[in-house]
């Protein structure tokens, strides 16, 4: 996952870099050492409690027999899951949104929710969606990840947890008819604001009768958290298969962001070897209601809603809560530098001296490019021996003004000292910028 900036932090100047680096050479002051003190590690979550989860979905269930039997898109119990899930992170403290769609001819809706708090340039999603499909109540799908999404929410304020990123929860309209209300969320978002999205944590169907322990192998950062979740109770996992574009994750997967998530089973069958390690039944499917009638309150597997519920908590807390990373030192120009429209690649020159060794795996590129579109630029980081390091491609649909953000590259292999560059070309006519600043963090 992509954490890697703050503006927190504070800086030393690459004059002050060199000058302790004199002093260092001088035999005045002991090398700084890598980390002086320990980074703060991320709070511990609350175990998420069975019961409240389970309280939602007797709730899901009730909407759907009043509504005709299920909760599908279009259909009142649609909204009535919504109205449900919206009233009780109104009195939790949540500022909600409720975003309007069409889709089939029908009124479809997305209900998000901010946590006030934390890096709004770091945002942290977690989202579920809450449609179910017209056969039946949806209570394993996807009742089972709205609810432990709703159940962590409420656990968030119930700790009134002050994060280090943004947390927002979402839950999606219209997932059965392709995707399309996280699609639609995604695809509306102003290209800055996608950009602050730094993980997307999907749950759809996670307390599959026959469950099995699925994780989903996209952001290593995301998997990570779940895998050692995981062992820690001594389940052994598997990487999700079971399609891996079929869920709402997907939609902001094809847009960039890192995206990670949990899955119990859907309509395939359970292995003998899946039955020994997991327990339940060989040869049938993680989930025989999938899209039927008897996806009841009946069709979930309590251990396996219980056991996803805690890990989503465990993930939130963990990659919400997690120190920004250690200050370092800062080497910046400020010499503006114009971009011609649709002409030829500029750069801007740093010089870094009086390191040792090599740069970080996780050197800190902090762009500052003003441009009335910036979709027009192509972005690299050139090293002192010329290596490039794509930053940014052009893109039609990059509709925004100007370029405002830290990118991390793997510069590990390149020797520190040097003079970098960035190298910013201008590909199509008509808007133009500036280089305003850029450094590099170390
Ligand atoms: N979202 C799918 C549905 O509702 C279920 C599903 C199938 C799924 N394969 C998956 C969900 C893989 C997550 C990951 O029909
Ligand atoms: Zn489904
Ligand atoms: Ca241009």
């Amino acid at each position: 996952m992509s954490f890697g900036t703050t503006r927190r932090l504070p800086r030393t100047t690459s004059r002050r870099a060199a000058a302790v680096a004199a002093l260092v050479l001088a035999g005045l002051l002991a090398a700084p050492a890598a980390t002086s003190a320990a980074a703060p590690t991320a709070l511990a979550a609350p175990d998420i409690p069975l019961a409240n989860v389970k309280a939602h979905l007797t709730q899901f269930q009730s909407i759907a027999t009043a509504n005709g039997g299920n909760r599908a898109h279009g259909r009142t119990g649609y909204r009535a899951s919504l109205d449900y899930v919206k009233a009780r992170l109104d009195a939790a403290g949540f500022t909600t949104t409720v975003q309007q769609f069409t889709s089939s001819g029908s009124t479809g809706y997305n209900l998000i929710a901010d946590w006030p708090g934390g890096d709004p340039g770091q945002v942290l999603m977690a989202g579920a969606h809450l449609d179910s499909v017209t056969s039946g109540a949806g209570i394993n799908d996807n009742g089972s990840g709205s609810a432990a999404v709703l159940e962590t929410a409420l656990a968030v304020s119930r700790a009134q947890l002050q994060p280090t990123r943004h947390l927002r929860f979402a839950w999606w309209g219209a997932e059965e008819l392709g995707l399309v209300g996280s699609r639609y969320y995604v695809n509306n978002l102003p290209a800055a604001e996608r950009a602050r999205i730094s993980g997307y944590i999907n749950l759809d169907m996670v307390g599959s009768p026959n469950p099995g322990y699925f994780v989903y192998d996209d952001d290593p950062a995301i998997e990570k958290v779940f895998k050692d979740w995981y062992s820690g109770i001594g389940v052994p996992t598997e990487i999700e298969t079971e399609g891996d574009g079929r869920s709402d994750h997907a939609s902001f997967k094809n847009a960039g962001i890192p995206v990670g998530g949990l899955f119990t089973g859907a309509g395939r069958t359970k292995t003998a070897a899946q039955a020994s390690k997991w327990g339940g039944t060989a040869g049938v499917a993680f989930d025989r209601c999938y899209h039927s009638s008897c996806d009841t309150t009946a069709n979930i597997d309590d251990t396996a809603l219980d056991r996803n519920s805690d890990a989503l908590a465990h993930a939130v807390w963990t990659l919400g809560t997690a120190a920004p990373p250690p200050p370092g030192d800062v080497y910046e120009t400020t010499t503006d530098v114009a971009i011609p429209d649709n002409g030829a690649a500029v750069t801007s020159a740093l010089t870094v001296s009086g390191r040792t060794g090599n740069a970080p795996a996780a050197l800190r590129v902090g762009v500052d490019i003003k441009h009335t579109w910036r979709g027009d630029l192509v972005i690299d980081l050139l090293a002192p021996d010329g290596s490039a390091y794509r930053l940014k491609n052009s893109s039609g649909s990059d509709s925004a003004d100007n370029v405002i953000t830290t990118y991390t590259v793997d510069a590990s292999s390149e020797a520190a000292n040097g003079t970098w560059r960035l190298r910013v070309q201008d590909v199509a006519a008509q808007d133009t910028g500036y280089i305003d600043s850029w450094k590099l963090t170390f």
